[in-house]
């Protein structure tokens, strides 16, 4: 059978992006929607799922969800079809030193990040289709750890452990975790220009390759194991070599 083309590989599949309304969430929903599949975003702010979800055409739907709330995802597959794909970069956490947050602060990032994470792949277990590919969001600062930040360190560094443990557990269903280092582009767009133009140029300071990833360049990591049949227990790193630099 010949490989499908770039502008039908994802024919037939319905992915799931959950914080797909903004950043590399809604540049993974591009790609997918140019590759000929569907999506379905969601997020927990209404309005802000209804414009992506226009912009991106008729094979856009959303649905409100939040992850720190398990009858909230619930609620989500259950109104869902089944599942080919499944990517969640919905997080909200705070990050500092030990020495400054309080334990209930630093504890931020495993309960949104990895526990949310692992809410939505548990919710979706009775959807996923046997060829269903599930990548979670991790971060370089799992493999070097950001400046002052163990606590969000800890939690991207578990997460990956949970994409090799679920990559035995749902198996044939392929699970990945990605690990992007400091992205150009919505989440950074929202600080303060000094603190994010000083980060920027740390960054590229410390990256292999000198520049940040954008948004687009995230989503094509996400695409490739959003459709690899053989990429499991995997995290993969577009961080232009900040991690290992
Ligand atoms: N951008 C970077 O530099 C970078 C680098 C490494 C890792 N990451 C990881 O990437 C993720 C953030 O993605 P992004 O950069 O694309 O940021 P983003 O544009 O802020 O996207 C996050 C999305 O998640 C949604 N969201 C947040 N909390 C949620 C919740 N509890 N339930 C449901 N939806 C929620 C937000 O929408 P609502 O507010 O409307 O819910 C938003 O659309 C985080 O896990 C972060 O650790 C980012």
């Amino acid at each position: 059978m010949p490989a499908p083309t770039a502008d039908e590989v994802f024919a037939d599949r319905n992915i799931v992006l959950i914080g797909g309304g903004s950043g590399i969430g809604l540049a993974t929903a591009r790609r997918v929607i140019a590759g000929g599949g569907s999506v379905v975003l969601g997020g927990r702010s209404a309005d802000r799922l209804a414009d992506a979800a226009h912009a991106l055409g008729p094979r856009a739907g959303w649905h409100r969800v939040d992850t720190t709330d398990q009858l909230s995802v619930d609620e989500f597959f259950g109104g869902t079809d089944t599942v080919h794909g499944l990517f969640t970069t919905a997080a909200d956490y705070v990050t500092g030193p030990m020495s400054e947050l309080t334990v209930a602060q630093a504890a931020s990032a495993f309960d949104s990040k990895f526990w949310g994470q692992y809410r939505v792949v548990k919710s979706a277990l009775p959807k996923l289709a046997p060829d269903a590919a599930v990548v979670l969001m991790s971060g370089a600062a799992g493999a070097r750890p950001a400046a002052m930040a163990p606590a969000y360190s800890a939690a991207n560094a578990a997460i990956e452990g949970l994409a090799r443990g679920l990559a035995v557990e749902l198996a044939p269903i392929t699970v990945n975790a990605i690990a992007p280092g400091t992205v150009d582009g919505h989440l950074w767009n929202q600080r303060d220009p000094a603190v994010r133009e000083a980060a920027f140029a740390a960054y590229r300071a410390a990256s292999a390759v000198g520049r940040l990833a954008t948004e687009d360049d995230i989503a094509h990591t996400v695409a490739y194991l959003l459709t690899s049949r053989v990429t499991t227990g995997s995290t993969v790193f577009p961080d232009g070599g900040y991690a290992f630099h």
